[in-house]
């Protein structure tokens, strides 16, 4: 399986407003996605894509003085268990570890269950919960459980 991990810039947008459509029930169009990257301050991602150029993946994260916060992370369907959602992560610690940033936050569906064993598999910790969070139908909701992770030298990149 060959693709390369590589900043997500404007030109991401148009093939990651098709992949955020196919994973989320609310998803960002391109437009939005170019709105938060280019008027969101200190918002920056990466991308997964295959040497043809086809997006299996992304992320997109917020950094704010020294804490940071992942916005969306979403890997293609056809694509999954195959690490591309543990490099992208990595790859923005990576670059939070130089800006100097202590602290990388989430916040995510309590029923999500890849989402949280991938976290789980790279130390993310529970910090908090905001209960009823998500709306999953007229009669269910949804926790958002509160991750975070330390920036640290100590992490195994
Ligand atoms: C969550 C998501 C990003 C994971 O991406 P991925 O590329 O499949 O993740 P990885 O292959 O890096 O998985 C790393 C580890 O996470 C755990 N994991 C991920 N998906 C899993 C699954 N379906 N079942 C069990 N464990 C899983 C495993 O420990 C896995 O390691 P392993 O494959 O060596 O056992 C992907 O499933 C996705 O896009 N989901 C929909 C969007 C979403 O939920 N985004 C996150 C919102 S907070």
């Amino acid at each position: 399986m060959n693709y390369k991990i590589a900043p997500f810039t404007v030109e991401t947008c148009v093939q990651a407003a098709i992949l955020h459509a196919s994973t989320f029930k609310r998803s960002w169009s391109e437009k939005e996605l170019k709105t938060v990257l280019l008027s969101t301050p200190g918002t920056f991602g990466f991308k997964a894509a295959s040497l043809q150029g086809e997006l299996w993946g992304f992320i997109l994260l917020q950094y704010v003085i020294d804490e940071a916060e992942i916005l969306t992370l979403s890997v293609s369907e056809s694509h999954r268990r195959q690490g591309i959602g543990t490099k992208l992560i990595k790859a923005a610690m990576k670059q939070l570890f130089v800006k100097k940033a202590k602290r990388l936050l989430l916040e995510v569906n309590q029923y999500n269950k890849e989402a949280l064993l991938l976290y789980k598999s790279l130390d993310f910790k529970t910090y908090g919960r905001r209960k009823n969070y998500y709306l999953l139908n007229d009669k269910k909701q949804a926790d958002a459980l509160l991750l975070e992770i330390k920036l640290n030298d100590e992490f195994n990149l």
